[in-house]
Parts: structure tokens; C-alpha cells; sequence
């Protein structure tokens, strides 16, 4: 077998003259594979979540293909595996029920097998996190490739973005603005290519984030997922997975503390979704970097977002790419020092900073410069108080700013059928200074913590024309959505969370300036409240099966809904032989 610098982790399957070799080799070979192709080459795993199942990653074979070439254009030998696919749009109760069941499929998939590293095929908002979660616990060589943005929408003449037209259409809908044969006309226009979500949603901040950390090729973040351009990324990450394993590049190099500051501070110049938060966190779990929730505030609170795209903004991911895409968002931070880790390792073997440096930056109007952000402060506020003491998230770039200091009186949804079958009742005693509260959203309590936090307003305030009242819940909301909403209370409620005991005519108080969340009643009657509870059972948890186990052993969202067994390195040592 060929030397290399660098021992192969595959060798331990492919490497060896005897029966155990022999076993790997055969059954590999009735693929129609030559004897060549296991003498000392790389063996580079495609990890792949295609499915038709997930429309945002249904184009994934033909990216795989792209990988492949460049893998063998650069010495290697690829593998094509499966993994499975959390898509956002069709798995219900919500798809952050198995991220962590993603993760461990990708984990446990790179571990058992001869891969020395994995191409990470990452589009739809959970695959990203889930296929990073698992590489990272194994810590070999990755690279993630996107599948990239759809083409902007278009209805009526107009451009629209995936998700937020759909609440921006629903609540005119609801408010008697429009007709609903008009709703529904907008349904093909909205989705008519290949590729994720066209907004800033969770699939495109966390391809930007995927990006800043480093762990991708510049530019992958943006390029259209129908763009020729995008199969030339795939390629050339194919070629490039080659070299990190001789360079013996693992994700441990790349994911430091650093790197995530970096990621922090480019989700607040992008107006980045709020589950950002929870999914770097999961991430930074795995490959042991200490990130929490006031790491937000330290490292992002100042930040101007430069990004107009949608929800926050006007433009979407097609116009973001022509702009210039992330390397020319990072090339203004940096000149204005506002990059915290210039040199922070990428995939491709250079810094984050030499990587952007001198990209090219084509329309102010989409990536605009430091003097004329789209919000001054885009860094997420995080806010603590006796509602939640361990923490609650809200998007200043999505919110209406008067509203981000607000004292206002409860109206309590218990859980989510309590809110559906209440919200448009018009006896429901509601006008818009109150504060729409939901309960039993959270990680346990939904469970799988759904978007459900942007909690539509009743439809006698939509008829008001009012569009935006405060919100609180334990729940998260689609990166695409936007509103003054407080998410990610943590405790949640069916963790006994202070959120369990809000009741309606309480007052709640808003101080996004001083990141607090206060309900107005005294220690006494919230312990007493407390001590009362009775739990929640909306949402019939099985004894048995895999929503048992995501119930008892997920964390809160300050920890990043990981499972607690899962948190940690656990390293790509070659497991025993089978036989
Ligand atoms: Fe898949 Fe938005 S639903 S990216
Ligand atoms: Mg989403």
C-alpha cells in the first residue's frame, strides 16, 4: 500500500493482506470497483440528506455527483452514504424533533465506517446543524457544501421570499385584506426552483454560518442552487476534502472559540435567524467550546446589520449573491475591525480574513456599508429576568422598536390548540398593548420546541391594521418570520419553567435595552404558583419510542437542545472488527 504522511483511518478496513481485508474489499468490489482504488487512497464520505421528502434538498444527487468528480479529480475515492433528512416544510410535529436524531445517524454512520472524511451535503435549516453536530463529535475532516438558495419568488410582478410571504399574506388574509384565492395564487411563485428557503431563514443563516465558521469554501453560503456555479463549489470542495485529510485539517482546527465569535458577529451584520443561537450552541457542544448565551451579547451587541434581505429587510438570497454574497459582508466588517478572529482557519487552508479580504462588493443597496446599516444594533438580545432566568432571545432586526420597551397586560395561551382554538374568538378579551404569552412550546413541552413563537395576532387587532404586538413562548420561530417576539424562554413550562405560572391580567415588562423580562407579581406568589402546577398533556407523549427519548433527555434551549448523552468529542477511533 502507498505511503502517505498521515496514517488513513480506512486502511484499518482496506489495508491489510487477510481475512478481515479481504471481507471489506470483496463486498465493496461487487460495486465494480478495480483493486487500485483501495491502495492508500482517501476514502471521503459523501454525507447526503437528500430526500423528496425534503424539497430544499431534493436536487442533492446531482451536488453529490459534482463532489465525486472533484474527490477523484484530487486522488480520492468517494462514497455516497445516506443520512437521515430533517426537513422543515413536511415533518411535523417540527423537524427540530430529530436534528439530534440526524446527528447521531451521521455520527454513529462516520464512525463505523472506512471514511477518512466526510463532504457534508447541508441545505434544509436542521441538516446543517445536525450534519456538524455529528461530524464534529467524530472529529475528522469535513467540509459542508450547501445546496443553495431557490431563485427569488415571484408573483404578480413582484418578488417574494420563501416563509415570510406566506405570514405577510396570511395575516392580510386574516385582517380581510385580501381574498383567499389570492393567498393561495402566490403558493407556485413562491417556490419555483431547486434549493432552501430564499430569505434570511435558518437555512440561509446557517449556510452563512457554516461559512464564517470556516468549515466551508468561501461563497458557499449564497450561490443559487440552480447556478452552474454551484456545482463548480461542490467540485472544488471534492478536490479540496482531499488535501485536508493529508493536511490532517479536522473539524477541531477550524471549530475553535474563535471561529464561533466570528459566526456571532456575522449573524448580527446578516439579520440572521434567532435559532442560530441554539444551534451553535448544540455545535460547539459537540466539538467542546464553551459558548453561552451572554457570548451573544459580548460579542454581537453593536453590530450593524448590513444585510437587506427579508424578513428583517427587502432583498433575498439571488440579489445577496450578486451583491458580493458573505465575503464581501465579512470584507466590511473587517475594515471596520469589527471581525473579532481575522485569522481564523478555514477549510481551504487559509485564514478567514485572507479568504475575504478583497472580495468584490456589488450593490450597496443589499450589503450596505457601516454608515447606512439596515438596524444599528442587530446583535440578538438576550433577556433575563424572574420570566426567564435562564435566558430568552429576541431578533431587534425583525421587531418593531417601539415595542422592544413594553409593559403590557397577559393573555395566556396554555398550549398550542389553546392558542388555535382561541385566538380568533372576538369575545377573547385582547387589544394590541397586551402581550400575547404561549405555554408548553418548548423543547419537552411540544415537544421539539416548534416554530410556533410568531404566534399570528387575533384577527379583531389585524382589522385594526395592526401588524406587530409583543409575544412570549418557549417556543422558537422560523428564521423567515419576524414580529417583536421573545423566544426560547428557558426554563420552558413543561420543565416547571416561571413561564408555567404566567396567568392572564398579569403584567409582563419588555426591556430590551436592559435585556430583561420581568412578570410583574412577588417571589411569594410566583413560588406558590409554581408549587401548584399541574403538568401540560397536549401533546400525548408516547411511553415508548423515539419522542420518550428526545422528552426525557433534551436539554434546554440555553444548552442547545442537544440530548445530554450526546454532548462532547467522542473521536473517530476505529471501532473492533465485526468478525
Ligand atoms: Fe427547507 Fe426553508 S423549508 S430551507
Ligand atoms: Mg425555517
Amino acid at each position: 500500500m502507498t505511503e502517505k504522511k498521515t496514517p488513513l483511518r480506512s486502511a484499518q478496513w482496506f489495508g491489510t493482506a487477510d481475512k478481515n481485508g479481504f471481507m471489506y474489499r470483496s463486498w465493496m468490489k461487487n460495486q465494480g470497483i478495480p483493486d487500485h482504488e483501495f491502495q492508500g487512497k482517501p476514502i471521503i464520505g459523501i454525507c447526503n440528506t437528500w430526500s423528496e421528502l425534503t424539497p430544499c434538498n431534493a436536487h442533492f444527487r446531482k451536488i453529490a455527483e459534482h463532489v465525486k468528480k472533484g474527490v477523484l479529480e484530487a486522488g480520492g475515492f468517494p462514497v455516497e452514504f445516506p443520512v437521515f433528512s430533517s426537513g422543515e416544510s413536511n415533518l411535523r410535529p417540527t423537524a427540530m424533533l430529530t436534528r439530534n436524531l440526524a446527528s447521531m445517524d451521521v455520527e454513529e454512520a462516520i464512525r463505523g465506517n472506512p471514511v477518512d472524511a466526510v463532504v457534508l451535503l447541508t441545505g434544509c435549516d436542521k441538516t446543517t446543524p445536525a450534519l456538524l453536530m455529528g461530524a464534529a463529535s467524530c472529529d475528522v475532516p469535513a467540509i459542508v457544501v450547501t445546496g443553495g438558495p431557490m431563485l427569488n419568488g415571484k408573483h404578480k410582478g413582484k418578488d417574494i421570499g420563501s416563509g415570510t410571504v406566506v405570514w405577510q399574506m396570511h395575516e392580510a388574509y386574516k385582517g380581510g385584506q385580501i381574498s383567499l384565492d389570492e393567498f393561495l395564487s402566490a403558493e407556485a411563485g413562491m417556490s419555483r426552483s431547486a434549493g432552501t428557503c430564499n430569505t434570511m431563514g435558518t437555512a440561509s443563516t446557517m449556510a452563512c454560518m457554516a461559512e464564517a465558521l470556516g468549515t466551508s469554501l468561501p461563497h458557499n453560503a449564497a450561490i443559487p442552487a440552480v447556478d452552474s456555479r454551484r456545482y463548480v463549489l461542490a467540485h472544488l470542495s471534492g478536490m479540496r476534502i482531499v488535501d485536508m485529510v493529508h493536511e490532517d485539517l479536522r473539524l477541531s482546527k477550524i471549530l475553535t472559540r474563535e471561529a464561533f465569535e466570528n459566526a456571532i458577529k456575522v449573524n448580527a451584520a446578516i439579520g440572521g435567524s434567532t435559532n442560530a443561537v441554539i444551534h451553535l450552541k448544540a455545535i460547539a457542544g459537540r466539538i467542546g467550546v464553551e459558548l453561552d448565551l451572554e457570548d451573544w451579547t459580548r460579542v454581537g451587541k453593536g453590530t450593524p446589520t448590513l444585510v437587506d434581505l427579508q424578513p428583517s429587510g427587502r432583498f433575498l438570497m439571488e440579489d445577496f449573491y450578486y451583491a458580493g454574497g458573505l465575503p464581501a459582508v465579512i470584507r466590511r466588517l473587517g475594515e471596520a475591525g469589527l471581525l473579532p478572529n481575522p485569522e481564523a482557519l478555514t477549510a481551504n487552508g487559509k485564514s478567514l480574513w485572507s479568504n475575504c479580504q478583497a472580495s468584490p462588493q456589488y450593490n450597496d443597496e443589499v450589503i450596505r456599508p457601516l454608515d447606512k446599516p439596515l438596524v444599528d444594533d442587530g446583535g440578538l438580545c438576550i433577556l433575563r429576568g424572574n420570566l426567564s432566568p435562564r435566558g430568552a432571545v429576541l431578533k431587534p432586526s425583525a421587531a418593531t422598536p417601539e415595542l422592544m420597551q413594553h409593559r403590557g397586560r397577559a393573555v395566556v395561551f396554555e398550549n398550542f390548540d389553546d392558542y388555535k382554538a382561541r385566538i380568533a374568538d372576538p369575545d377573547l378579551d385582547v387589544d394590541e398593548t397586551c402581550v400575547l404569552v404561549l405555554k408548553n412550546a418548548g423543547p419537552k413541552g411540544y415537544p421539539g420546541m416548534a416554530e410556533v413563537g410568531n404566534m399570528g395576532l387575533p384577527p379583531k387587532v389585524l382589522a385594526k391594521g395592526i401588524s406587530d404586538m409583543v409575544r412570549i413562548s418557549d417556543a422558537r420561530m422560523s428564521g423567515t418570520a419576524y414580529g417583536t417576539v421573545v423566544l426560547h424562554v428557558a426554563p420552558e413550562a413543561a420543565a416547571g419553567g416561571p413561564l408555567a405560572a404566567v396567568r392572564n391580567g398579569d403584567f409582563i415588562e419588555l426591556d430590551c435595552a436592559n435585556g430583561r423580562l420581568h412578570l410583574d407579581i412577588s417571589d411569594e406568589e410566583l413560588a406558590g404558583r409554581l408549587a401548584d402546577l399541574k403538568p401540560d398533556t397536549s401533546a400525548k407523549i408516547f411511553d415508548s419510542g423515539y419522542a420518550r427519548l428526545y422528552v426525557d433527555h433534551v436539554m434546554q434551549a440555553d444548552q442547545g437542545c442537544d440530548f445530554d448523552f450526546l454532548v462532547g468529542c467522542r473521536g473517530s477511533a476505529v471501532p473492533r472488527h465485526s468478525h
